[in-house]
């Protein structure tokens, strides 16, 4: 029997390479993660819709931390990329994701239309 499959309205990416754990990544990942799963945002909580995992380098070194974020959008896959991003920032793109609002612009570094 294959795995369950659990739809998603979005996978938020936040690096974990070695520039970017030096300026708080693995916090940022942490918090995230619990804020997803108080507010029941986490794809398999009842209700929530969102993907968080970790990632490699994202090729932004200097700029991290970097989160990167793909949606469905009209057919293909929406790219968010994002620099510097703190808690309030990644707080706020999970919310979007979730609500299928537009993608928050500060820090993004991706153009708006892809
Ligand atoms: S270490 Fe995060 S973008 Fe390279």
């Amino acid at each position: 029997m294959p795995p369950k499959y659990f739809p998603t309205r979005g996978h938020l990416l936040v690096c974990q390479g070695n520039s970017c754990q030096a300026r708080g990544s693995a916090l940022l990942y942490q918090a995230l993660w619990k804020h997803l799963e108080r507010e029941g945002l986490s794809y398999y909580k009842q209700g929530g819709s969102l993907r968080l995992t970790t990632s490699g380098c994202l090729g932004a070194c200097s700029y991290g931390p970097t989160l990167c974020v793909y949606r469905p959008q009209g057919g293909g896959l929406q790219e968010g990329w994002y620099a510097g991003v703190d808690f309030p920032l990644a707080r706020r793109i999970a919310q979007a994701v979730h609500e299928e609002a537009p993608l928050p612009s500060e820090h993004r570094y991706s153009p708006e239309a892809r």
